[in-house]
């Protein structure tokens, strides 16, 4: 034993939201993706066996914060509020926020989503920066990226405010039915969150994120899920 405590003795128990590819998301029964297996090397090189329990997307903060789950990560910004909340690791990847609309859509750019309803996943960035820069009037919360692409695909919602990646696997996987906008919000940092009472966990992931950044693990990951 080197110390290293987690919840369950010999596991790494991380919390995503298996709704996010191509982050987190289901191969049959398997959750699979960057995330899953940027986390799958890490465990190994803690000796510890990787556990992925899929939950609410609002939920990951708070369970890591109790202490009821080792690490969050799911594709996950670093936030301010965030923060106040939990810890961070070093950053393994960005993201963009981008706008999901239908092919046919009168919505051009971001000055054009004023007014119109705005489906988000809850909780995200998309939704603070929906929120903020729309009114709460205007903002469409569901449980799942996917969920809210399906509103719009339906008139349900006129536009979606998700990642970049995600929003290139959804309009992908929809044919020629949604496209996405030409528009940039700020580039945001992914990590893994962690409890603030166990720095010791964080400090350990941060050594092993390095070494699997250097090695070009982390790379390789990466151009195996998203092709340039
Ligand atoms: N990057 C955004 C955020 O942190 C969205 C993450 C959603 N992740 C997921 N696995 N559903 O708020």
């Amino acid at each position: 034993k080197d110390g290293l405590e987690t919840v369950t003795e010999g596991k790494l128990t991380m919390a995503t939201n298996a709704t996010f590819p191509p982050y987190e998301y289901y191969e049959g029964k398997k959750v699979i993706g960057i995330d899953a297996e940027i986390a799958g090397e890490i465990a190994k090189k803690l000796n510890l066996e990787l556990e992925i329990a899929d939950i609410e997307f609002d939920s990951i903060v708070p369970g890591v914060q109790s202490g009821k789950y080792d690490m969050g990560m799911a594709g996950m910004t670093v936030t301010p509020e965030r923060k106040n909340s939990v810890n961070f690791s070093d950053s393994y990847a960005t993201g963009i926020q981008k706008v999901i609309v239908t092919k046919d859509s009168k919505i051009k750019s971001l000055d054009d989503i004023k007014g119109k309803n705005i489906g988000v996943q809850t909780s995200t960035t998309g939704d603070l920066y929906a929120t903020d820069a729309y009114g709460a009037d205007h903002v469409k919360k569901f449980d799942s990226g996917n969920a809210a692409v399906n509103a719009l695909k339906v008139g349900k919602v006129d536009c979606v405010i998700i990642d970049n990646e995600p929003a290139k696997a959804y309009v992908k996987a929809n044919g020629s039915a949604l496209k996405i906008l030409d528009t940039d919000y700020a580039v945001e940092d992914y990590a893994i969150c962690f409890s603030k009472d166990n720095s010791e966990l964080q400090k350990k992931v941060n050594e092993a994120l390095k070494e699997l950044k250097k090695d070009g693990t982390v790379q390789k990951i990466v151009d195996k899920y998203i092709k340039a």
